[in-house]
């Protein structure tokens, strides 16, 4: 797993690299128009009534800008961040001391806040709603509430599951977006800005390349455009080529609509082991000695994108075009019902 583009666990000699090419304001983050729209408007708008931002959920598959959004966000109010995540706030305490610790028009990014344990979302319903924390203080029948006022402040979450979150945590998110794949073009974009950064000579048709097999997802296109560069550093003249890139991706076994051993892994599982499917996602990460967690958030969406898989009643179909992407003939077979 430890090569895989869009792995959740990000390696950690690369962190420093990566926020060097975090783009910082919204003008400098390509593609998501739609969202870009959406937040100036909320940004302009809040900053002309010197207001703190309304809350924001951003939701989506890995590696599409959640957290790169949330940092700019703070970036283009000019405020405060704090960062800390849903199964990072294991107490209710724990989750107090954060809030007290808030300024006014401060950002609370919590990840993976689908991830929030019961009593934890309980003190964030008042602290998001009025600005306020709910105390109790003692215990039994001499315990009493107060009601501490805490300053107004933005939380920010971010998820890869929104129907994970509990209908009254998402319905206290004034603005909701949705993180879609990126087109071909921005991908291009994105691989062009950050080889002017890392200063690395980059042909068309190597940009094209890279971008065609980044499977829609800056976070890939970055980590393609890193392994490149190392390729063209060894093997070539240290220039982005088509051939270098070709050559680089090859040696990573991604293929040329960006599939990878994993992904591969998991069609061939449902194809030859359980008759093109339906089979259900528990068996299906049995199988491959994957967790469920990985095969949903990482693996599938890209995958249904391109139309290689089916989610039915039943479970997960392999469909008539992974069958011809993996050059097996299509069993001719009824129709699955559908489950949406
Ligand atoms: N629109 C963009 N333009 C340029 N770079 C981007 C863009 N979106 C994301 N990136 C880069 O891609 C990488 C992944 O982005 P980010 O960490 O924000 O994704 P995420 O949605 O929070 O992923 P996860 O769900 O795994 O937390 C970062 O290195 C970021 O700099
Ligand atoms: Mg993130």
């Amino acid at each position: 797993m430890s090569d895989r583009p869009i792995s959740p666990t990000r390696r950690l000699e690369e962190i420093p690299l990566d926020a060097a090419l975090r783009p910082r304001t919204l003008a400098e983050l390509e593609g998501q128009e739609r969202i870009k729209n959406n937040l100036r408007i909320l940004i302009e708008a809040a900053k002309g009534r010197g207001e703190p931002l309304d809350h924001i959920l951003f939701y989506g598959p890995p590696g599409l800008g959640k957290t790169t959004l949330a940092h700019i966000c703070t970036h283009e109010m000019g405020v405060g961040i704090k960062v800390t995540s849903g199964p990072a706030i294991e107490r209710a305490g724990d989750l107090a001391a954060i809030l007290t610790n808030l300024r006014r028009g401060d950002i609370l990014f919590v990840d993976e806040v689908h991830r929030l344990g019961r009593t934890v979302e309980e003190i964030l319903y008042p602290a998001m709603e009025d600005y306020a924390l709910d105390i109790v203080i003692g215990k039994g029948p001499s315990a009493r509430s107060i009601r501490l006022k805490l300053p107004r402040f933005t939380v920010i979450g971010a998820t890869t599951r929104l129907a994970l979150l509990t209908a009254p945590l998402r319905s206290r998110f004034g603005a909701v977006y949705r993180l879609d794949f990126y087109a071909q073009e921005a991908i291009e974009a994105i691989v062009r800005r950050a080889a002017g950064l890392l200063d690395v000579p980059l042909t068309e048709e190597g940009a094209t390349l890279i971008a065609e097999r980044a499977r829609g997802t800056p976070r890939v296109a970055l980590r393609f455009l890193k392994r490149v560069r190392d390729y063209a550093q060894v093997r070539a003249d240290g220039r982005i080529t088509g051939p270098a890139a070709r050559a680089a991706l090859e040696l990573l076994e991604v293929d040329d609509l960006g599939l990878d051993d994993i992904d591969r892994r998991l069609l061939l599982a449902i194809i030859e082991k359980f008759d093109g499917g339906p089979v259900g996602l528990y068996t299906l990460a049995a199988a491959l000695s994957e967790e469920s967690d990985t095969i949903m958030d990482v693996v599938e969406p890209y995958l249904l994108q391109l139309g290689f898989l089916d989610r039915t009643a039943r479970g997960r179909v392999a469909t008539r075009r992974a069958y011809e992407h993996l050059g097996i003939q299509y069993p001719e077979k009824p129709e699955q019902p559908r489950l949406l």
